[in-house]
């Protein structure tokens, strides 16, 4: 239990980065907390694994400029208990955005307003499924997702996937032997294997979904993060069959601290997530926050925002990818990736991911096994770098040290 709470400035600058807390904890012995966000870099290491954006990248000017903005409105509404389905006003904006990003027109109405991806995903299994329901994911899938299904004590069932996604035969005969409550699918630019469903698999998945009658959850975070030719539509454009709920986040292309992000979906399952507990006790999610990136979107600064990340993750692609042709061109296998965060190496296949992290750390670089990835304990010679959080000379000097790394073993 929090028993007081300290705050304490020091340095000549107020800001509040150098602004410390402190509480009393349950012994009443006073303890410091220094550490704000989830994941604390050491500054010696360069971590692959880390798949956010560095400090460099959070839109903090853009952000005061919105919360200006707002704020100076004589208009409290920001601070109520919020619309169940998320503020109309952004929601309004919200689907001119995306009608525009998508090229594919996005109804408001289908639109609900989550306190990001992993919320929203964890009110789905909430609500659609119950302990011991199979769920079907990709081999391999987003690792924390699985955290989420294990959370519900669901059955994790892993399909196949190929250099272009989902294996829709291997669905196929995986539908022959039982339905599944939901399939969970990354379509677009995959965590972590970087692939993209083309657009006929896409149709295929859809009439499966609505002839065997089951769910597809589709987590479209890395849709908008596209650096060469536009991905085909998201899945969450044919959310109009009643078998897609489309999941979106602003994690990836503003800042994950916002905690925001949405579902899009047919009225139905509009209603069915509007209508649960969860939203009535606590009203619409996120209310204030919205308000300040609906400025953002309002104004552009959102598309230009966007439109900055691409040109410096496209940048970042081109220096790791010619920095790993160069140390580890005939050691590993990767498909460039077009989009999302992600390079997914192939180890020669005597070589074990979790080994090589354990060396690795001698050699102070970082990364996330393959098996962390896969729903049955597989991928073992796979690793997932992210180039997301560092600039491009750190991604160099990784590559080197991962080399020495491997050297070694
Ligand atoms: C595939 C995928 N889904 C969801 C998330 C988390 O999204 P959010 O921050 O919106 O909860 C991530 C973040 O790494 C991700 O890679």
């Amino acid at each position: 239990m929090i028993v007081a709470i300290v705050y304490r400035r020091h340095g000549k600058n107020s800001s509040l980065e150098n602004c410390e807390y402190q509480y009393l904890g349950h012994n009443n012995v006073m303890q410091t907390h220094f550490q704000t966000t989830q994941s604390h870099a050491n500054p010696d290491v360069i971590d692959f694994g880390a798949g956010h954006p560095g400090d460099a990248l959070l839109p903090r000017t853009l952000m005061h400029a919105a919360a200006a903005q707002r704020l100076a409105q004589p208009d409290a509404s920001l601070l109520q208990y919020g619309l169940e389905q998320g503020d109309g006003y952004f929601r309004h904006a919200l689907a001119a955005f995306l009608s525009r990003r998508y090229a594919a027109p996005v109804d408001m109405d289908h639109l609900f307003v989550s306190s990001g991806a992993s919320q929203a995903l964890d009110l789905i299994c909430t609500l659609y499924t119950q302990p011991g329901d199979a769920i079907f994911v990709e081999e391999p899938t987003y690792f924390l997702a699985l955290r989420i299904f294990a959370d519900h004590r669901l059955r994790v069932i892993p399909i196949a996937t190929d250099a272009q996604g989902l294996d829709i035969d291997a669905l196929e005969a995986a539908l022959k032997k039982q339905r599944p409550a939901f399939l969970y699918i990354i379509p677009t630019h995959q965590n972590p294997s970087g692939a993209t469903l083309p657009l006929a698999r896409r149709q295929r998945l859809v009439e499966l979904s609505t002839q065997h009658n089951f769910l597809i959850v589709a987590d479209e975070v890395y849709h908008l993060l596209s650096y060469a030719a536009s991905p085909p539509p998201p899945l969450a454009a044919f959310a109009d069959s009643g078998t897609v709920l489309g999941l979106g986040s602003f994690s990836k292309i503003l800042a994950p601290g916002l905690r925001l992000g949405w579902v899009q979906a047919a009225p139905q399952h509009m209603t069915r997530l509007y209508t649960s507990g969860l939203l009535d006790s606590g009203g619409g999610l996120n209310p204030f926050t919205s308000a300040l990136v609906r400025v953002a979107l309002e104004e552009g600064w959102e598309d230009a925002h966007l439109d900055e990340l691409l040109a410096v993750y496209r940048q970042r692609i081109a220096v790791l990818d010619a920095a790993l042709q160069a140390e580890l061109g005939d050691t590993v296998r990767y498909a460039t990736p077009t989009g999302g965060y992600f390079f997914w190496l192939r180890l020669p296949d005597a070589l074990d991911g979790e080994t090589l992290l354990q060396r690795a750390a001698a050699h102070k670089v970082g990364f996330r096994p393959g098996v962390r990835f896969s729903g049955c304990g597989g991928l073992r010679n796979y690793l997932r770098l992210s180039f997301a959080f560092y600039a491009e000379e750190q991604l160099r000097e990784g590559v080197r040290r991962l080399r020495a790394a491997m050297q070694s073993l």
